[in-house]
This record gives C-alpha cells, structure tokens and sequence, in this order.
C-alpha cells in the first residue's frame, strides 16, 4: 500500500535533548525498516549553539515553514548554561507552543512497572493517567514588567491570563480524551475527569476556569466531572493514583503537577508529552530538561523522547506504529533493558538499540 509520507521536522536542541532525540529518531527508522511507517526526516538546528553562532534564536520564518512544510515535530530539549536566561528556550519552545497555537499539553503518567513505582501501595495498574494542561495562556504569557529595578522600592507584576476560549477548549478536549479512554472501561466505571485549579485565592482567573468547567461538563453526562484544589490535587496523586482518568489544570499548575506525574511512573527521564492542536502540525517532547550536566556522557534515558515518538505517531494516525513502539518500551523496561536511572546498565544509544530489537 502506497501511503504518503509524513513529514517529522526534528529539533533536537540543546544537552541531552540531542542525544536521546537521536535514538528517537533510530526508532522511526526502524519503523521504516520494517514497513510500518513512511515518514521524511528534516532536522532543524534551533538550539544554544546556533543561537550563539548565528545571533538568531528561532528565526522569523520558521514557523510559516512548521506551517507549510510539516505534519509534526519532534523536539529535544532547550537549555544551555551559556544563556543563563533561558531566552532562546523562551523563544524556541514558548515560541513554537503559542504561535502554531499547540493549546493542549498531553502528558499520560504511566508507570510501566511495578518494580518502578516509588509508591509503596501503588504499581503499574494504579499509576496510569493523562494530565492535560493548558499550554498557551496563564502565567506564560510573559506580560508585566518591573518598577524601580535595582532599588529597595523595586517591584514586579507578572499578569496570569485566562480567556473563556482557551479554557473551554481544554476543558472539552479533556472530557473527549476520558471518552476515549481504555482505564475506566477495564474498572466498569464512568471516565473521570477532574479540575486542578486555586479559584479559593485566584477569584478571576480560577473563577473563570471554575465556571466555565462545570458549563462544558454538563455536555458529557456519561463522565463524571470532579474539582480538586491544585494543592489537594498534588496530595491525593501520591496518595490514591489509581483515582485519576484525566487531570485538567492551567498552565502552570500543570507544569509542576506534571513534574510529579513524571515521578509516579518512575523518573523524568521516561514522560513524554504532545503540545497539539488537533488536526494541526503539532509538537511531541519529552519531559526532561537538557540536564547540561549529563550531556555528552551517554547515560540519559531515551524512553521519554521514545515515547514522545510514539505520542507523534497517535496524533498522525499511526495507532499500530503507536502501539508497537510502547510495546516495545514496555518490554525493555520489563527486562531491565535501560539506562542507569531505571536500574539497568545500558548507555543512552544502547537502550534505544534495545527498544528497536523489541519492535
Ligand atoms: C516544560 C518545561 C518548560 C515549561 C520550560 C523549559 C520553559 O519545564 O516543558 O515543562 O515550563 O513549560
Ligand atoms: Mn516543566
């Protein structure tokens, strides 16, 4: 069967994000091997380096050419102590979440083994939901400024903005996404979601996320639609995991809520996540930073860009690719087949080598 090819812009960036972008994209190759892909590879040199090369961060067509010339993009990770501020990750990462406007930040916490969970009540059945944070507005917006900087008067606002549009759209996206998924099905229960918010101290912005909640739930009357405050929420994910579906919050809450989540299903360096507007080209990253300090020493773990791959394929309407490459994470994970943090023995370029014999 003739297919068309998909086109993957790949970004690798910055420290350990080129390494472990590098056994992500063995693994699409692989695929390709094998028949059950088809799929052109162009590679993109936004990063630190060519930041401090070049003078440009993200240049000012690059994302007409994500636009026009892509159907996804895989992604490293952004950070490099040569510019402490972070502004070329600002501009790159920020830049590429709010214009291609990738309103929904998707990051499944799926613990893939018993052995990995650092809950001593909860395994790898219990620990398996989807966090879906609002990716473009919030406290990311980057509006305020400072007064008097430098002195003792100085003073800073930094402004947290919530629209009903990008609210709504979350919120909708959320009930859609516990439709669909397998977890409720397999307890015999109604698929939960449940909003993190702080609308007890932040009246207008929670208030707003508050309302306009309740409003879309009332739309899927199959699901059962629950609030936690942000702070209660982060106590209940160590203490009951196993109550979860879908997690939907702001992009802040998100961000730290996230981080958690990433260590319920056994450490940083196996999360993934999708930035995604549907039907859009739309960005698939893995958690974990650029972590300057490993870089270059072959021991980062590749299952969390991996696994971002595989979040790529879902989106691309790949589902047994999808599939097969989780299957495969699944399996050398089992078998102790990864790096160091996981317990296993293997370099970075190694555990990806495992993951494409598990295919
Ligand atoms: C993340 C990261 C980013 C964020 C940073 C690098 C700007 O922590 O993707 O979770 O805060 O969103
Ligand atoms: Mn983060």
């Amino acid at each position: 069967m003739e297919r068309t090819p998909h086109r993957i812009a790949v970004v690798p960036g910055d420290g350990i994000g080129v390494e472990t972008t590098r056994e992500a994209v063995k693994v699409l190759d692989a695929l390709e091997g094998h028949g059950a892909l088809r799929a052109t590879l162009t590679a993109f040199p936004w990063s630190a380096e060519e930041t401090l090369r070049t003078g440009v961060a993200f240049p000012a067509d690059a994302i007409d050419r994500l636009k026009r010339g892509f159907d996804a993009i895989l992604a490293g990770a952004f950070g490099d102590p040569r510019i402490p501020d972070m502004s070329h990750a600002k501009e790159i990462l920020l830049g590429m979440r709010v214009k291609l406007d990738l309103w929904a930040n998707i990051r499944p916490v799926r613990c893939l083994d018993d052995r990995l969970s650092p809950l001593k009540d909860w395994g790898a059945r219990d620990i398996d939901f989807i966090v879906l944070r609002e990716n473009t507005e919030g406290a990311y917006v980057g509006m305020g400024g400072v007064f008097r900087e430098g002195t003792p008067e100085e003073m800073a606002i930094e402004e947290d903005v919530t629209t009903r549009r990008g609210v709504e759209r979350i919120c909708r996206h959320a009930f859609e996404t516990a439709l669909r998924m397998e977890k409720p099905r397999r307890l015999a229960r109604s698929p939960r979601v449940t909003l993190a918010d702080k609308h007890n101290v932040q009246r207008f912005g929670g208030g707003l996320w508050h309302r306009t909640y309740i409003e879309v739930a009332r739309g899927y009357p199959a699901c059962e639609a629950s609030h936690l405050f942000a702070d209660t929420l982060a106590m209940e994910m160590v203490r009951n995991p196993a109550s979860f579906d879908v997690i939907v919050t702001n992009n802040l809450l998100g961000d730290i809520l996230t981080d958690l989540g990433a260590a319920l299903s056994g450490g940083i360096g196996l999360a993934p996540s999708g930035n995604v507007q549907p039907g859009k080209v739309s960005l698939f990253e893995p958690v974990h930073g650029s972590a300057p300090d490993l870089a270059g020493k072959g021991v980062a773990n590749p299952i969390g860009s991996i696994l971002s791959a595989a979040l790529m394929l879902r989106h691309l309407g790949e589902e047994a690719a999808a599939l097969r490459v989780e299957e495969a994470v699944t399996a050398c994970v089992r078998a102790g087949e990864t790096t160091a943090d996981l317990g296993g023995k293997l370099s970075t370029g190694a555990a990806g080598d495992a993951v494409v014999r598990r295919l």
